[in-house]
């Protein structure tokens, strides 16, 4: 095999999406369009990849780290000129390089791979990635010759109406020898509608040169589809969607109403997991095995065992353990750790808190900036108050500590092992193990006071 080089177009700014994010940024099911094109090449084997970036090149480069080297595009002139910038960096190299636009999300590694192979099986010096489309509007159409062949791209907006008429389109996708291409690429001009330098136009050039040049058709071409635009972006969303929950479904999780959940392409989940209609799943969260999630639940970045029930809650970049009650109407804020077998239910607010094994704060609480031990019940309406304005300060409740409903525990404090806190006090000082603590007024009755009242009627 060959060496392989990538380079990935992201330079430009995106007109037709009417946006302040730059296009390539745009997220599809929670993940940057060129993020997800850059994972799937990755996943090939690539010496080198670069990526053009222009329009919001701090932001592109920001998203995508290390995982790229990068190539300033300062005016955007046209695809062929993006490939041009990284002329510096490669045009030396013996080699086959893929160009792929940053705003195809849909294309898979295996595609890109099935394209590299055809271009080393029909020794060609440029092979287009195309496909076709019932309705081809806005892309690049493959010319081809009475035998066949392909001849040239001809874009959309300089296409006549005979050519219009071609349902074969170019996905943005190629694969070049490389030294060719760096070669071939000083030829393009810009004599086009658009007046922008065309890497398209590559191919024809090659063509006249007498090489090689071939096409690989892609059955699929939802696979191929290019954002220019929100409605295409919401097209690439659907499909992505659909295919991330296929992928889960055949892996043994149920999906009750797949158009209705939203799962973001990193997330894990065991086998027996239900996910009922509503739900969000997003960023690198983990759930394990026999889970039931949602109807309406929204989870993010968090880790959840075995055995978990979330249902129309929230939860943010926590840990959740196996056997967890939670919900309805919880919410989980972030660096929470909530161990095994604990109940959170409704009405009750989480933040920055530790859960111990078999604890429980059934409804309408606020735990934050807590360390609760194993075995708490902590009763309705009970809260840490853990702000003074300025600062935050810890409670700690220790194991099998009993808190009475409606009770204020003011931080810092801790209350120690075993304790009881009687309902409705406010407490501001530490409660020693297996005590009980009262803070609250005693209750006076006044007999008869009704009767002695002096009421004019
Ligand atoms: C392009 C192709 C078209 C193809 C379609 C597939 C050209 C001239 N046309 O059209 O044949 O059918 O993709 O989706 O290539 N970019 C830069 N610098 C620039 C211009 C563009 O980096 O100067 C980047 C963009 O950020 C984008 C990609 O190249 O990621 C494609 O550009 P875009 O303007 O979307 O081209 P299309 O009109 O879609
Ligand atoms: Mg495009």
């Amino acid at each position: 095999m060959s060496n392989r080089y990538a380079i990935i177009l992201a330079a430009g700014q995106g007109t037709r999406m009417k946006s302040k994010l730059y296009k390539v940024l745009h997220p599809v099911c929670g993940k940057p369009m060129v993020q997800h094109v850059i994972d799937q090449v990755k996943s090939l084997n690539i010496n080198e990849i670069v990526t053009i970036v222009g329009h919001g090149a701090e932001k592109v480069k920001e998203q995508l780290g290390d995982s790229s080297q990068y190539a300033l595009q300062a005016e955007q002139l046209g695809t062929a000129h993006a490939v041009l910038q990284a002329e510096g960096m490669l045009a030396d190299k013996e080699g086959v390089t893929i160009v792929v636009c940053g705003d195809t999300p849909l294309i898979k590694a295996e595609t890109m791979e099935a394209l590299f192979k055809h271009h080393e099986e029909t020794n060609a010096k440029a092979t287009i990635l195309t496909a076709r489309a019932d309705d081809p509007t806005g892309y690049g159409r493959i010319v081809r010759n009475e035998e066949g062949f392909v001849e040239k791209i001809v874009e959309h907006k300089d296409a006549t109406e005979q050519e219009r008429m071609i349902t074969e389109i170019n996905t943005g996708t190629y694969c070049f020898d490389n030294k060719m291409l760096f070669e071939a690429i000083h030829n393009v001009s810009n004599d086009n509608v658009q007046g922008e330098y065309y890497l398209p136009d590559v191919i024809e050039i090659m063509k006249n040169q007498g090489e090689i040049v071939s096409a690989y058709v892609t059955e699929t071409f939802a696979e191929t589809l290019g954002v220019n635009d929100r409605v295409a972006l919401a097209e690439a969303e659907r499909t992505m969607k659909k295919r991330i929950n296929e992928f889960h479904m055949r892996n043994g999780v149920s999906i009750i109403d797949p158009d209705n959940t939203y799962i973001g392409p990193d997330v894990k989940i065991g086998q027996d997991t239900v996910i009922f209609p509503g739900t969000m799943i997003s960023g690198s969260t983990v759930i394990g095995s026999d889970c039931q999630l949602g109807p309406n639940s929204e989870i993010s970045e968090c880790e959840i065992g075995n055995n978990t029930v979330i249902r129309q809650s929230a939860a943010y970049s926590s840990k959740i353990g196996s056997e967890v009650n939670i919900g309805p109407f919880a919410h989980i804020r972030p660096d929470s750790a909530i161990h095994d077998e604990v109940k959170i239910g409704n009405f009750v607010e989480i933040k920055k808190a530790v859960f111990g094994k078999g604890s429980k704060a059934s409804h309408l609480s606020y735990i934050g900036d807590a360390e609760v031990g194993a075995d708490v019940n902590i009763g309705c309406g009970s809260i840490t108050v853990n702000y003074d304005g300025k600062n935050k300060f810890l409670t700690k409740i220790e194991d099998g500590v009993f808190i009475g409903c409606n009770s204020n525990l003011v931080a810092p404090v801790t209350i120690g092992k075993g304790a009881y806190v009687a309902a409705g006090s406010t407490i501001t000082e530490d409660v020693p193990g297996e005590a009980l603590a009262l803070a609250r007024a005693r209750q006076v009755n006044k007999e008869d006071y009704v009767g002695k009242m002096n009421v004019k009627k």
